[in-house]
């Protein structure tokens, strides 16, 4: 399957973990590619002024797999903007996963899937997984559980 990992991350992180998924998704026999996300302006807080560098074209992809941070209790700006723009994610098997640096509940994470999953939705996608890595001690443990069960997905 043709697989694009479309991620934005502004520290490193969520990069890190796309990088991890990338390899799972490859040895399982997958063709993966990461389109990495830019903005003109990391701290542009008005999503309708959020300029991107570049637009990945996902139209090649059988499935994809969106990953973010989690910014102030939700998704990040710039993948809120990116996502919206998308023109269709018909046919598509997605799945969605943020990180965040907050280990309680009530933080973010659930709210950040649950806009990913609103949007994917609504342009026709078929979201069949998601994860929320909290970014502690044992948080190869959390990307080695999410990249088995998003391997299964696809
Ligand atoms: C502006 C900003 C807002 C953040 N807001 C939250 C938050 O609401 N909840 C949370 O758990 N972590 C929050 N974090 C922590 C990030 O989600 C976490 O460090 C994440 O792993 C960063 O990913 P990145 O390195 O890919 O940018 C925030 C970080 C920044 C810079």
């Amino acid at each position: 399957m043709k697989i694009g990992i479309v991620v934005y991350s502004q520290t490193g992180n969520t990069y890190e973990v796309a990088q991890k998924l990338e390899e799972a998704l490859s040895k399982k026999g997958n063709s993966v590619k990461i389109e990495r996300i830019h903005v003109a302006d990391e701290k542009q807080r008005d999503l309708n002024k959020i300029q991107m560098l570049s637009i990945p074209d996902l139209s090649t992809y059988d499935a994809l797999v969106f990953g973010s941070p989690v910014h102030a209790f939700s998704l990040s700006h710039p993948m809120t903007a990116f996502m919206s723009q998308i023109p269709t994610l018909q046919d598509k098997k997605i799945t969605c996963f943020v990180t965040k640096g907050l280990p309680l509940n009530g933080t973010g994470g659930n709210q950040a899937i649950g806009v990913m999953k609103k949007i994917c939705e609504s342009k026709g996608g078929d979201v069949c997984g998601s994860g929320i890595i909290v970014w502690k001690k044992d948080r190869e443990k959390q990307i080695s559980k999410i990249s088995e069960e998003f391997s299964k997905m696809f």
